[in-house]
């Protein structure tokens, strides 16, 4: 393994870490975490105590969740990857993404969209360090970060998707239809539904097959009485849909 590489320990308890050469404390005893550069994926490592773990290798929402910095509001993975099973973009998708914010969403969509790349625009400085930090830890050579204002336009073209998830979202639309190509989407996403109602007429003016959906995932306790669980996230925000297909400008 190198040194920076994150893997997970499995034994009793699961630990997420990184390759250094710290020591790691577990409820079962220490481990110096620099033996790790010694094993590959498979290999088993040894607490002070004797304890044994097992090395595997972490998946990229093990990462993007427990290791990258967020600040308030992300588009957690559930709500990105339905902008994947409703547009069907191609793995080497051209996308324009905006506020970066802490890049979750512009990762997701980089990954998945490995061959090809993202633009995300983000006018705070400190949000697009953060971004820049968290693309570094999931290894990403095909985001690029604009610290830039979308409200002054999109210097891309030809674009597979663009996706905004900021406020006044809605004046953006008129330049996204110019840079999008046709047959291609419009994704808008909305913590409230009063931005929805601005998007939703704005778009109506460009874009066609337009509709707002809200993915809401419910937990099941399953045991002798099987139920809903009563806790977790209900809503988190409306992904709004418009497809360039119809020449308006
Ligand atoms: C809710 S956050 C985006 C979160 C992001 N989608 C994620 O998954 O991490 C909104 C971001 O949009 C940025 N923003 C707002 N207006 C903008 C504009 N006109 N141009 C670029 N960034 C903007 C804000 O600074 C903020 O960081």
């Amino acid at each position: 393994m190198k040194t920076g590489e994150f893997v997970i320990i499995a034994g009793k308890k699961n630990y997420l870490v990184k390759v250094s050469d710290e020591n790691f404390s577990t409820e079962y005893g220490t481990i110096n975490l620099s033996k790790l550069k010694k094993k590959k994926i498979g290999d088993k490592v040894k607490t002070n105590s004797g304890e044994e773990f097992i090395i595997v290798k972490p998946s990229f929402i093990d990462i993007l969740m427990k290791k990258c910095k967020r600040l308030p509001q992300i588009v957690m993975p559930k709500d990105a990857a339905l902008i994947l099973a409703y547009t069907g973009i191609p793995t080497n998708a051209k996308i324009v993404d905006a506020g970066a914010g802490s890049g979750f969403l512009s990762i997701f969509l980089a990954y998945y969209c490995s061959n090809g790349n993202v633009v995300t625009y983000e006018k705070n400085k400190e949000f697009a360090k953060i971004v820049r930090k968290n693309i570094e830890k999931l290894g990403l050579k095909n985001i690029q970060v604009k610290e830039k204002d979308i409200l002054k336009g999109i210097e891309e073209n030809n674009l597979d998707l663009i996706t905004l998830d900021m406020k006044e979202s809605e004046n953006v639309i008129e330049e996204a239809y110019k840079k999008l190509k046709f047959g291609s989407w419009l994704v808008v996403y909305s913590p409230y539904i009063e931005q929805v109602k601005k998007v939703v007429e704005k778009m109506k003016n460009y874009f066609t097959d337009i509709i707002t959906i809200e993915n809401i995932t419910r937990e099941w306790k399953v045991n002798y009485h099987t139920l809903p669980k009563s806790s977790g996230i209900m809503h988190t925000g409306f992904l709004t849909f418009g497809r360039k297909l119809i020449k308006t400008i």
